[in-house]
């Protein structure tokens, strides 16, 4: 589904469903077909780049913790909501073979796939509906209450139930949009209930939380 899908599917004004699912993530309006890419100086315009979204913003004193933690794993990441993530990989050495960035705006996708001294490959995909097809090492980064705002925990049961053979990363944030409230706590007992797999690995940075999950078998 696309965001007019949704809103038709749930009842509600598209402009809402958008701001709701991409707007309320920005900082401030992005046109990325007006953002030249660069061939030099990479890192530094990763930093930019990735200042533009909430969740990358925040990851940026973490990420090569971030992917420490992660690069074992496979060299396939299926990142699922990926924004603007996979630019993180400019921070670091270390590159998968492929990078396959799900995301719903079309905007995101077109930019991600200009960037071709990444190994990136980017599509449109939405996670109300779709489950991806590939194998490997699964992102879901703070895109869980998202899942369970429109469908509740079932869906995100379900979801990651058919997300097996894979190792699966989830993090959600540790506190509310407004800096205010801890709700931490209660997701990492959410998704404690909600997955089925066992757990390889948890950590924490300053404003989120990842669980690691083997769902190889
Ligand atoms: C939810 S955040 C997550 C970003 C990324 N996972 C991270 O943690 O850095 C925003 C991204 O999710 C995407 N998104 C929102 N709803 C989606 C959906 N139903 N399917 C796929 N992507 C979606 C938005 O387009 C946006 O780029």
């Amino acid at each position: 589904m696309d965001f007019e899908a949704i809103a038709k599917k749930f009842g509600l004004k598209k402009r809402y469903v958008e701001h709701l699912l991409y707007y309320s993530y920005f900082y401030k309006p992005v046109n990325f077909d007006k953002i030249e890419i660069p061939k030099e100086n990479l890192q530094w315009w990763a930093r930019e780049i990735l200042k533009l979204q909430r969740p990358t913003k925040e990851r940026l004193p973490f990420y090569e913790k971030i992917w420490e933690k992660h690069k074992e794993f496979s060299d396939t990441i299926i990142d699922i909501g990926s924004g603007l993530n996979p630019i993180s990989l400019l921070l670091i050495d270390w590159r998968p073979k492929e990078y396959i960035a799900l995301d719903i705006a079309d905007s995101i996708v077109n930019f991600l796939n200009k960037l071709d001294f990444l190994p990136i490959k980017a599509k449109k995909f939405d996670f109300l509906s779709e489950i991806p097809k590939e194998k490997g090492l699964i992102l879901l980064w703070k895109v869980i209450p998202i899942m369970d705002k429109f469908y509740g925990f079932r869906y995100v049961k379900n979801y990651l139930e058919s997300l097996r053979g894979n190792i699966i990363s989830i993090s959600f944030p540790r506190k509310s949009l407004s800096g205010k409230k801890l709700i931490g706590r209660a997701w990492r007992y959410y998704i404690k209930r909600a997955s089925p797999y066992k757990i390889i690995d948890e950590f924490e940075t300053d404003n989120e939380y990842f669980i690691i999950f083997d769902a190889t078998e």
